[in-house]
């Protein structure tokens, strides 16, 4: 498990501001699942998929029930799905950590956060394109230019099934020139075979079954209509009639987005498709579904490696130095933040350079100084930190004009429609109050 520090911490979240930013555009509503839930939930995702069986965090509670922390989210919005039968269709997003008990490495973690979306109950390919494009949009407004989108249709289910026993019994046949975790995989799950990008593998698995040549129809078009679709909105994309992705749940498309600017063992920054059968694992209606989920630390990789993305860490307006008793500092800080206005201070007294030094390290565009001079004369000593022109040279100020001074340097607008308690309106608000006493 790792923890997640500044400034990586504020870049993580102006990365999921992105994505939310994405998510709402489209339509998309917040959902927030538990992180843990029934081990049977997770479970119904399928017996043959490791994430489910060998990875996840399971424990029995006070209760002697069997709890899991959960590996992905897909499950827990189906069982909530299933539990509150919201009006379809149902278009959600969400952000959260996820467990899985795999062998760290750079790019995959024990606990690792997710960015997706699901939507349920449209039989409709162009959801299918909607959903693919609005995380191709969400990593071009990160900057990220060198991501590949793979596709795939694995049919219905009975196309699925007759595909998997076609790749199944070539695999036998080829069963001791496999690598051997290729074997181990084949007696679980023969599609997952397709997966591995082991050297010894690679020439079976070149001339394995194409699923292509299964599919019904029905889903036939449905895989053609989701290309035309991406077409049109001129998202490119490679077809990959290998790519089975490593939960079993999937049908019909499937899709994953590859970084070109990582190694490949790591190069997966998320994945999806359509799940059409898995309402009805859960003991829900038989409901269309599609989503995908992206990899928050794969792609803060990704956008280093492409040297993309970097977040500027968030600026202070006012560092306040009292070289007095520090009940000014403290007064004063609190009626700026009150109006809006970004302020912190040093804590614990200090000499005149300490605190500038503390100041200065704060990133503050101002310092606010307060000596016994200041105080006696009910001013501040206003002094520009970063060296901007619009700033203003070095000055005194009255206290009582302090904030209307400041709010012309503020980066955040005080808004008082959303404050709870209408009564500290006049403090909440720089217009109101006008003066800081
Ligand atoms: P997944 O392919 O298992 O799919 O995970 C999606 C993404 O999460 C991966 O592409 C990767 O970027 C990231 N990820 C997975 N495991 C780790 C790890 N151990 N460390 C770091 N990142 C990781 C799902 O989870 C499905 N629920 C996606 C989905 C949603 N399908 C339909 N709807």
């Amino acid at each position: 498990m790792r923890d997640i520090l500044p400034p990586e911490s504020a870049r993580r979240r102006e990365l999921t501001k992105q994505f939310v930013t994405q998510c709402e555009l489209a339509g998309y509503h917040e959902v927030v699942p538990p992180l843990l839930e029934d081990l049977g939930v997770f479970l119904r995702v399928g017996e043959a998929t490791d994430v489910v069986t060998k990875e996840m965090y399971d424990f029995v509670d006070k209760d002697q029930t069997r709890i899991a922390l959960r590996p992905e989210m897909t499950a827990g919005v189906m069982r909530a799905f299933v539990q509150h039968r919201p009006v379809l269709p149902w278009k959600v997003w969400y952000a959260g950590t996820n467990f899985r008990h795999e062998r760290p490495q750079k790019g995959r973690y024990r606990m690792f956060d997710q960015l997706g979306v699901e939507a349920l109950g449209v039989d409709d390919a162009d959801l299918d394109v909607e959903i693919i494009s609005l995380a191709s949009r969400f990593f071009a407004s990160l900057g990220l230019r060198q991501v590949t989108l793979l596709i795939n249709s694995l049919g219905e289910h009975e196309d699925r099934e007759q595909y998997t026993e076609a790749v199944r019994l070539y695999l036998l046949a080829h069963q001791y020139e496999l690598s051997e975790a290729s074997q181990a995989t084949l007696e679980r799950n023969p599609l997952r075979v397709l997966d591995s990008k082991r050297e010894e593998d690679r020439q079976i698995i070149a001339d394995a079954p194409l699923v292509a040549d299964y599919l019904s129809e029905d889903s036939a078009d449905h895989y053609a209509r989701v290309l035309s679709g991406l077409d049109s909105l001129g998202v490119s994309y490679t077809e990959d009639p290998r790519l089975v992705r490593g939960l079993d749940y999937y049908r019909r498309t499937t899709f994953e987005f590859a970084a070109e600017a990582l190694d490949s063992a790591q190069n997966a920054i998320g994945g999806g498709g359509r799940y059409d059968g898995l309402a009805e694992a859960m003991g829900g209606p038989a409901t269309d579904g599609v989503g995908f989920a992206l990899g928050v630390d794969r792609i803060l990789l990704a956008c280093d490696a492409e040297g993309v993305f970097a977040t500027e860490p968030t600026m202070l307006n006012v560092f306040v130095i009292d070289t007095v008793s520090g009940d000014a500092a403290r007064d004063i800080t609190h009626q700026l933040r009150a109006a809006g206005i970004s302020a912190d201070r040093r804590f614990g007294g200090g000499s005149m350079k300490s605190q500038m030094k503390s100041a200065d390290r704060s990133g503050a565009r101002f310092a606010l100084i307060i000596g016994e001079d200041e105080l006696a004369a009910d001013e501040v000593t206003l002094r520009p930190m970063l060296g901007n022109k619009a700033d203003g040279e070095q000055r005194r100020v009255a206290r009582a004009d302090l904030l209307s001074e400041l709010s012309r340097y503020s980066s955040q607008t005080v808004t008082n429609q959303i404050n709870p308690h209408p009564a500290d309106s006049a403090s909440a608000d720089p217009t109101n109050s006008g003066t800081l006493t």
